[in-house]
C-alpha cells in the first residue's frame, strides 16, 4: 500500500510517501527559515503564500524520489492542526483535491500527535504504557499512551513553547532565525552554571509547562548586565538558560513518572534535535532504567513521514473516511472540546 502525507501546518512543506505505513520511500522537506528571518519569526501570511507556491512541486518532488506516479497513491493523510490556519489549509485543500480526483481515503492527523508518531515510525517495538514529550518551536506538550493511537493529553505549555522561547531570547540578541539550533551550537561553549535560573512552579497538581517566567528572567539579565551578542558573558547566560529549559522538561517528566506507570519515554518535536537535550534525557533515561525515544534530527522537526506514517495506523483501525474534513488551529475548540 502506498501513502502520500501532506504537512504545511507552520513554516515547512513537506510531502512524503510510505509503503506499508513503514517504509519512507521520499519525505521531502521545504523550509521557510529564508524567508522568515528577516522577521526574526514566523509571519503567518508569508508562510501560507509560500506554501500555495511550492506544494505541488513538493509533492512531485516526493513522487520522483519515490519513483511512484500520482494514480498509484492508495491513501491520501494530512495534517488537519494544530497549525496556522492559513498554512493548514493550503495542505488540507491539496490533498482533499487529490484524495477527490482518484476517489481514494483521505485520513486527516493531529499534528503533536504525528510528532509523537515518528518515534515509533523508527521503532516499532516501543513498549507500552508511554511517556511522550512534544517539545517545538509551537507546542511543548506530554502525552500518556496505554497503547497505540491512545493519545492522553497530561500536559501542555501555559505560554510560550519551549523552542519559542529559545526563538525569542535568540532574537532579542540578533543572533539570527531560527533561534534554537544557533543557541543549541553556542551553548556549547558556555558554562551552564553560570547564571542562576529558577525552575518554574506550577502550583497545581498538573504537569503543565510555562516558560515565560525563564524567558524575563533571561530578558533581565541581558538588560541588567547590559549583555548584547558581543558579550563575553552571553555564551555563559545561552548555555544557562538552555539548560534551566532542559531541566524543567526533566523534572515535569519526573513528576509524570510517579504518577504514570510508563514502560519507556519519546521525546521528540524540533527542540528534540538539541544536542544538549538529547545527552541530558539519556543520561536521565539510563539512570532511571526506562528506555528512551528520540526520532533522528530529520524525523524530529516537521515532515510529512510521521504523518503518513499515522495517517495509515488510523486508516487500518478504522476504515471509514470521508472528504469533509476541516482545518484546526489549535488542539481545543473555542467551546474548549477536543476536535479529536
Ligand atoms: O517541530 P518544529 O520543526 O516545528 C513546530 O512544530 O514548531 O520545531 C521548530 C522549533 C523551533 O523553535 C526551533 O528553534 C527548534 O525547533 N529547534 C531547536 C533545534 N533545532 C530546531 N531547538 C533547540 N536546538 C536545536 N538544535
Ligand atoms: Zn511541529
Amino acid at each position: 500500500m502506498l501513502i502520500l502525507g501532506i504537512e504545511t501546518s507552520c513554516d515547512e512543506t513537506s510531502a512524503a510517501i510510505l509503503k506499508d505505513g513503514r517504509e519512507i520511500l521520499s519525505n521531502v522537506i521545504l523550509s521557510q527559515d529564508e524567508i522568515h528571518a528577516y522577521y526574526g519569526g514566523i509571519v503567518p501570511e508569508l508562510a501560507s503564500r509560500q506554501h500555495i507556491k511550492t506544494i505541488d512541486l513538493i509533492v512531485k518532488e516526493s513522487l520522483t524520489k519515490a519513483e511512484v506516479k500520482l494514480e498509484e497513491i492508495d491513501i491520501f493523510a494530512v495534517t488537519q492542526g494544530p497549525g496556522l490556519i492559513g498554512s493548514l489549509l493550503i495542505g488540507l485543500s491539496f490533498a482533499k483535491s487529490l484524495a477527490f480526483y482518484f476517489n481514494k481515503p483521505l485520513i486527516g492527523v493531529n499534528h503533536i500527535e504525528a510528532h509523537i508518531e515518528a518515534a515509533f515510525l523508527e521503532n516499532s517495538e516501543i513498549p507500552f504504557p508511554c511517556l511522550a514529550l512534544v517539545v517545538s518551536g509551537g507546542h511543548t506538550s506530554l502525552y500518556y499512551l496505554s497503547k497505540e493511537l491512545d493519545f492522553k493529553l497530561i500536559g501542555k505549555t501555559r505560554d510560550d513553547a519551549a523552542g519559542e522561547a529559545l526563538d525569542k531570547i535568540a532574537k532579542f540578541l540578533q543572533l539570527g532565525y531560527p533561534g534554537g539550533p544557533i543557541i543549541d551550537q553556542l551553548s556549547k561553549k558556555g558554562n551552564p552554571e553560570k547564571f542562576f535560573f529558577p525552575l518554574p512552579k506550577i502550583k497545581d497538581k498538573s504537569f503543565d509547562f510555562s516558560f515565560s517566567g525563564l524567558k524575563t528572567a533571561a530578558l533581565r539579565y541581558i538588560k541588567e548586565m547590559n549583555i548584547d551578542n558581543k558579550s563575553p558573558q552571553m555564551l555563559d547566560l545561552l548555555a544557562s538558560f538552555q539548560d534551566a529549559i532542559i531541566n524543567f522538561l526533566i523534572e515535569n517528566v519526573k513528576k509524570a513518572l510517579q504518577n504514570y506507570k510508563a514502560n519507556s519515554l519519546i521525546v521528540c518535536g524540533g527542540v528534540a534535535r538539541n544536542t544538549r537535550l538529547r545527552e541530558i534525557f539519556k543520561n536521565f533515561c539510563e539512570k532511571i532504567k526506562i528506555p528512551l525515544y528520540i526520532p533522528s534530527p530529520r524525523l524530529c522537526s516537521d515532515n510529512a513521514a510521521m504523518v503518513a506514517s499515522l495517517g495509515f495506523k488510523k486508516y487500518k483501525v478504522s476504515k471509514e473516511f470521508n472528504l469533509n474534513l476541516d482545518a484546526y488551529p489549535r488542539i481545543h475548540s473555542s467551546k474548549g472540546k477536543k476536535w479529536k
